[in-house]
């Protein structure tokens, strides 16, 4: 079985599909800058599988690098691309950064697989990001495109649309973007989760550090939102189930089962969750204490979003196994390991 590359995959879903891949007998490579992850991840993946997958240290949006990466590994023409910047406030101080990192890492690889191989199999990291705020929900793969509201929102619409045109030019690529609501939690190992350098932007991490004393209060962004406690609306789901759906979305384009060469895909729990519930299902699952205050809205949040996941629970056959509770259960359990917490 030729091997499987994953860009950016020392990181939080990329590691956590590195171990949903190898469960399911693949042989993977990482290749990453470690800009925002640490490669002690790669003996947390071989904890978990009694495997410990070869590791490229490399900047995808350097072409020297991945010319050196797919000359090593000639015979990798499937790829999961995880590898991006992520920071939503970031990327509107630091456009250019978001473009030039995000942009150029996919149209390396996209030249790569298009000289090197006869068929190539495609797997996207998208966001629901590219929806904004819908106009009807929960949202579909059919729902338009909204302005994005940052340059790296942006990045994710642009590289669709590269990936769009490449299939339709190409003879030989097979793409699945999948567009991630909010996967939140960790590999129930404890072995690998999420590790925010810095003050968290996300919302769990930010309540797990939070319980563990790492941060005083939870603030919350806005509690007066048309909504049935006032707080905003999100679609939370495991980050395992959501790993699962990138080796299921591979499968199917390695078996020859893709309708279309480019395909898109909802992946979520289907089920939109208030914060404030966030926060109570946090504390009743964990039987912690939670400090937590509201203050203004967060600038370019969005009120309310949740998908329709029939289209994946149809045709990948996908489905979230994990309830709320244990996701969050999962990262609370995290992040008491990380902090030497008992
Ligand atoms: P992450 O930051 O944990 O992982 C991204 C990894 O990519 C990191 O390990 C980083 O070091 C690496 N990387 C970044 N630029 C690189 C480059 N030029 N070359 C090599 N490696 C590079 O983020 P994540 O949460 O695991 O997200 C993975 C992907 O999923 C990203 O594309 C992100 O935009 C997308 N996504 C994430 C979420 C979410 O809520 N976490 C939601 C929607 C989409
Ligand atoms: C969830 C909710 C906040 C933190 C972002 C990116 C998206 C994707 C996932 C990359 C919101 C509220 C949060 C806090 C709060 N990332 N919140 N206090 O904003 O839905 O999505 O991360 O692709 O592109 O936009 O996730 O976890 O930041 O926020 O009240 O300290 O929690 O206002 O309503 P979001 P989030």
């Amino acid at each position: 079985m030729s091997k499987i590359l994953l860009t950016g995959g020392t990181g939080y879903i990329g590691s956590h599909t590195a171990v949903e891949l190898i469960n399911a007998g693949f042989e993977v490579v990482i290749v990453d800058n470690l800009s925002n992850s640490s490669a002690d991840v790669l003996n947390g993946i071989e904890r978990i599988t009694g495997v410990k997958p070869e590791f490229v240290k490399a900047d995808c949006a350097d072409m020297e690098s991945m010319v050196r990466l797919f000359n090593r590994y000639p015979d990798i023409c499937s790829v999961i691309h995880f590898a991006a910047l992520k920071a939503v406030g970031e990327s509107v101080e630091k456009p250019l950064q978001y473009y030039q990192n995000n942009i150029t890492s996919l149209l390396n690889l996209l030249f790569l697989l298009n000289e090197r191989c006869a068929a190539s199999n495609f797997v996207f990291s998208s966001s629901c990001t590219v929806y904004g705020q819908p106009d009807n929900l929960p949202v579909t793969e059919l729902s338009p495109y909204k302005p994005a509201s940052s340059p790296y929102g942006n990045t994710k619409k642009i590289a669709e649309d590269i990936l769009r045109d490449s299939v339709h030019a190409s003879k030989s690529l097979k793409v699945v973007a999948l567009r991630y609501f909010n996967p939140i939690g960790a590999h129930p190992s404890a072995e690998i989760g999420e590790l925010p350098q810095g003050k968290p932007d996300n919302l769990v991490p930010f309540i797990t550090q939070t319980a563990a004393g790492v941060r005083d209060k939870l603030m919350i962004f806005g509690n007066d939102y048309n909504t049935p406690d006032g707080t905003a609306i999100r679609d939370y789901f495991h980050v395992v189930d959501l790993a699962k759906a990138h080796v299921i979305a591979l499968q199917r384009m390695i078996e020859g089962k893709s309708k279309q060469n480019f395909e898109v895909f909802n992946v979520g729990a289907g089920k939109g969750i208030t914060v404030l519930e966030i926060v109570e299902t946090f504390k009743r699952v964990t039987g912690t204490k939670l400090n937590y205050e509201f203050i203004g809205r967060r600038e370019g949040d969005i009120e309310k979003v949740w998908a329709d996941t029939s289209l994946a629970n149809n045709e990948l056959g996908w489905n979230p196994e994990n309830s709320l509770g244990e996701a969050l259960l999962s990262a609370w359990r995290w992040e008491k390991k990380i902090r030497n917490i008992l």
